[in-house]
């Protein structure tokens, strides 16, 4: 018999989780305002809200806190971490931030103007915030196979090359760069294929556009790649993670995603003129060049952490565990997004709940009920993310109206995994029992999802 893959560690501290009862649950999300962010966290058993910053370290990581320099300038942790991106992506110039936001901030307050459109596959929220706000356009060319649920595709975040041409075609002049999300976390953590990203880079160079990666989940990425994409089989994930990259000028990253540490990011690039262009701003919001809002010790960890993710064992493991809650959820006959991608299992609540209409917030209330049925927090990624339109003021329907469940990284077991299957199952269960959802009483103008307050119907 084959033997099946195993975590490549075993744990060393065990941090306690508490347990809670129904009857509290009812209570406390309505306190909530059903809004589930408004949860402390004591509230919830097994916590999915999100893949950022939750990883665990390794006893590595935390050895190199230990020998983090704190120097203001030129501390040795930088120029460990600066090695370690120049080994990993071939980038020669980098810059710390605080996390994946702020390098976008600094990157796009040289690069973007207003008017600008950014073509991509779909933008994440910050990136899309960041180029809004300065009065340019995210467009997503995303494959429209992206937005079936049911249907199979190898990689699912690729962008549409004849979209993206289209772009360029007709507004060259407004495009300053491509942007490629890294798995794409909006369309359900799907990988973007090399072959994709050779023929971004070609449509680039047409058009003498930089190529830019928001590279939070690239190991991930890289992960599919050996294990989908012919010809990739025999080669090791930092061979694809150097050939991926060799396709980009410049890199946003979140290092709380696959840089496995708990905050931090950074940017790195070819173009020396660029780098010192976004010098000027990393000081300005970020701190000086050789720390950018990171501690030293942080630095250090980071560059470990990016060792450790660039490991096919560790990658197996990762992605091996996200897989087993999909295939344990489709065992039950929940419908969610397929095929699995690499970060989080995407519950889709439409189909799930197919008698509610989307305007009572249905994948807000299958959150909700997931909630109550097993203090398991997940996160809507439906029609409260997507905010109102801000012209008509009317709420904005997304294609895919889903529940997000993001493992973090080495924290929880795959009997964690099967406890929050049942769950999900017994409210699969009863859900002809729920005929409504609920109504809007609070929210702000713009990003409503994080202070929305909600009463059922
Ligand atoms: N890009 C992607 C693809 C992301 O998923 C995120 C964050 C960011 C950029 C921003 O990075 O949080 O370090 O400022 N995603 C988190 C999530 C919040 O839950 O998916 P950040």
């Amino acid at each position: 018999m084959e033997l099946p893959y195993a975590e490549p560690f075993k744990i060393k501290m065990v941090e306690h989780i508490r347990k809670s009862t129904f009857e509290e649950r009812v209570r406390w999300i309505k306190d909530a305002r059903y809004n589930l962010f408004n949860l402390s966290s004591d509230k919830v058993f097994i916590d999915l809200l999100t893949d950022s910053g939750t990883g665990a370290m390794s006893d590595k990581q935390w050895a190199e806190l230990m020998l983090g320099d704190e120097s203001y300038a030129g501390a040795s942790s930088y120029y460990k971490l600066k090695q370690t991106i120049h080994d990993i992506f071939g980038f020669k110039h980098f810059l710390p931030t605080h996390q994946g936001r702020a390098a976008e901030n600094v990157l796009f307050s040289v690069l973007v103007k207003e008017g600008d459109m950014i073509p991509g596959n779909s933008h994440f929220d910050t990136t899309k915030g960041h180029i809004e706000f300065r009065r340019a356009h995210a467009i997503d060319c995303t494959i429209d196979e992206a937005f079936d649920t049911t249907l199979y595709h190898s990689f699912k975040g690729n962008v549409d090359i004849e979209k993206l041409e289209k772009v360029l075609k007709e507004h060259h002049q407004r495009v300053p760069f491509i942007i490629v999300t890294l798995t794409n976390n909006t369309a359900g953590g799907q990988p973007v294929s090399i072959e994709n990203l050779r023929e971004i880079r070609r449509v680039a160079d047409r058009y003498q556009k930089m190529v830019i990666f928001d590279s939070a989940r690239f190991a991930e990425n890289a992960y599919f790649i050996k294990t989908r994409e012919k010809g990739y089989e025999n080669r090791s994930i930092r061979e694809i993670v150097k050939e991926m990259f060799s396709y980009a000028d410049a890199m946003t990253m979140s290092s709380k995603k696959d840089g496995i540490v708990n905050i931090g990011g950074f940017i790195a690039m070819r173009d020396e003129k660029l780098f010192k262009q976004a010098t000027i701003y990393n000081i300005m919001f970020e701190g000086y060049i050789t720390y950018g809002g990171m501690a030293g010790r942080d630095m250090n960890a980071l560059a470990q952490g990016l060792h450790e993710s660039t490991t096919f064992e560790y990658l197996e493991s990762r992605i091996g565990q996200v897989h087993y809650l999909g295939q344990k959820l489709k065992e039950f006959g929940i419908p969610i997004q397929e095929p699995v991608g690499g970060h989080a299992v995407f519950v889709d609540a439409l189909k799930f709940f197919p008698h509610i209409p989307q305007s009572e917030y249905v994948a807000q209330l299958l959150a909700v009920e997931l909630y109550i049925e097993g203090g398991v927090r997940g996160v809507e990624i439906g029609t409260l993310l997507a905010d109102r339109d801000p012209i008509t003021g009317q709420d904005r329907y997304p294609k895919l109206e889903m529940v997000r469940l993001a493992i973090p990284r080495r924290v929880y077991t795959n009997n964690h995994m099967e406890y929050v299957a049942v769950a999900l199952k017994n409210v699969y269960d009863r859900r002809n029992e729920l005929k409504r959802g609920f109504k809007i009483v609070y929210e702000a103008p713009i990003l409503r999802h994080f202070t929305v307050e909600l009463e059922r119907l």
